[in-house]
C-alpha cells in the first residue's frame, strides 16, 4: 500500500522526529586527525593544496595533538618528513627522526590520545617509492624487513597502533612477527588493506614530499576498477594478524567500504584523503559550497557506508561543528 496511506514526510516534519529516526550518527569519537611532522622547532609550513594543514615540528605537532584531544578526537596519525633520504629509506627506523620524537612527546603530554603511525618508505626513500628498488622494479620481500624495523621503532617510541600503507605483500605478518619478538604484542596493526592507486593522493605527496621520482604506484597499489580484489586483500591481512582494516580513498570507494564492512567483524577505517579534502576546500574558498554542511555530509556518508573510523584532515573542524550542533 502506498500513498495516500503512507506519507514518508510525516517522519520528516520536525527536527525532533528526524532526530528520532536518524539511522547514522557521527561524533568526534569516529575521527582520526593526520599530522605531518618534521625536524626543527617552531616550524609550521602551510601545504599549498591543503589549506589548514601544515608541516609541523614536534613542538607544534604537540599543540595540534593537544587541541584534537581537547575536542574529543581519540587519535592522531603521524607522517614523517625525514632530515635526509636514501635508496632504502633508512631514516624510517631512526629513533631520532621526527615521527619517533613526536610519538614520544605526544604520549608524554597527552597520554590518553591514541597515537597511530603511518608505516611506509615513500617519505624516506630518495626515489619516493614505497619499497626498495632494483632495475626499476619495486622489490617486495626485501622491503618487509625495513618496514618491520620502522614499525618496531614506532612501537618503541610509544605508538599504540602502527599502520602500514606501503601495499607490499606479507607486510602485516612481517610487522606482527617483529613487534611480538620485540615485546610489543600490545601494539595493534591498522592495515591499509585496500589501498587504491589514486589521483586523490596528489596533495599529500606535496605535504609528505613523497612523489615517486619515476613511474607510478600501480604495481603495488590496487586498480580502482577492482572490488572483489579488495576483499581478498582484507582476508589476507586479517589472516596475517591485522586488528583494524582500512579502505583508501573513501569517497570514490564507498561501495568497497560497504563490501568490506559486510565481510568482516573487525573495525573498518576509511581514509578521507588529501585530494578529497582539497576539492572541498577549493570549492568552499570560491563560495561554491557551504563547507560545514559539505564536510559533515561527506563524513556521514563514509560512516553510513560502513566505516567505524574516519581519518580526515577535517577532524578538528568537524569535531567543533558536531559539538555545536
Ligand atoms: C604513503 C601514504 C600515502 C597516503 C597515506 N600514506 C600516499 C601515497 O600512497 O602515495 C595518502 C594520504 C592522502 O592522500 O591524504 N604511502
Amino acid at each position: 500500500m502506498g500513498f495516500p496511506v503512507h506519507r514518508p514526510r510525516r517522519l520528516r516534519r520536525t527536527g525532533t522526529i528526524r532526530r528520532m529516526v536518524r539511522e547514522t550518527g557521527l561524533s568526534a569519537n569516529d575521527l582520526v586527525y593526520p599530522l605531518f611532522v618534521t625536524k626543527g622547532k617552531g616550524v609550521k609550513k602551510p601545504i599549498g593544496a591543503m589549506p589548514g594543514v601544515y608541516q609541523l615540528s614536534v613542538d607544534n605537532a604537540l599543540k595540534e595533538a593537544a587541541e584534537a584531544c581537547a575536542l574529543g578526537i581519540p587519535a592522531v596519525i603521524l607522517f614523517g618528513l625525514p632530515a635526509s633520504k636514501d635508496a632504502v629509506g633508512s631514516a624510517a627506523h631512526d629513533p631520532g627522526e621526527a615521527v619517533q620524537s613526536a610519538v614520544r612527546a605526544i604520549k608524554d603530554r597527552c597520554p590518553e590520545l591514541a597515537v597511530i603511525t603511518d608505516v611506509c618508505l615513500c617519505e624516506y626513500t630518495d626515489h619516493g617509492h614505497c619499497g626498495v628498488i632494483a632495475g626499476g622494479e619495486i622489490l617486495n620481500d626485501p622491503t618487509l624487513e625495513i618496514l618491520a624495523r620502522a614499525a618496531v621503532s614506532h612501537a618503541a617510541a610509544g605508538a599504540d597502533i602502527v599502520a602500514p600503507s606501503d601495499m607490499m605483500d606479507g607486510r602485516v605478518a612481517a610487522l606482527r612477527g617483529a613487534l611480538d619478538r620485540e615485546g610489543f604484542d600490545q601494539v595493534a596493526i591498522l592495515s591499509y588493506a585496500a589501498k587504491y592507486a589514486s589521483a586523490f593522493y596528489g596533495p599529500f605527496r606535496e605535504a609528505a614530499g613523497s612523489a615517486p621520482a619515476f613511474g607510478d604506484r600501480c604495481s603495488y597499489q590496487m586498480d580502482p576498477a577492482n572490488r572483489r580484489e579488495a576483499l581478498k586483500e582484507v582476508e589476507q591481512d586479517l589472516a596475517e594478524g591485522a586488528d583494524l582494516i582500512m579502505v583508501k580513498p573513501a569517497l570514490a570507494y564507498l561501495d568497497v567500504i560497504r563490501a568490506v564492512k559486510e565481510m568482516t567483524r573487525c573495525p573498518v577505517a576509511a581514509y578521507n584523503v588529501s585530494g578529497e579534502y582539497a576539492m572541498v576546500k577549493a570549492a568552499a574558498a570560491n563560495g561554491w559550497l557551504d563547507e560545514r554542511r559539505a564536510v559533515l555530509e561527506i563524513l556521514l556518508s563514509i560512516k553510513r557506508a560502513g566505516a567505524d573510523i574516519i581519518l580526515t584532515y577535517h577532524a578538528k573542524d568537524a569535531a567543533r561543528w558536531l559539538a555545536e550542533a
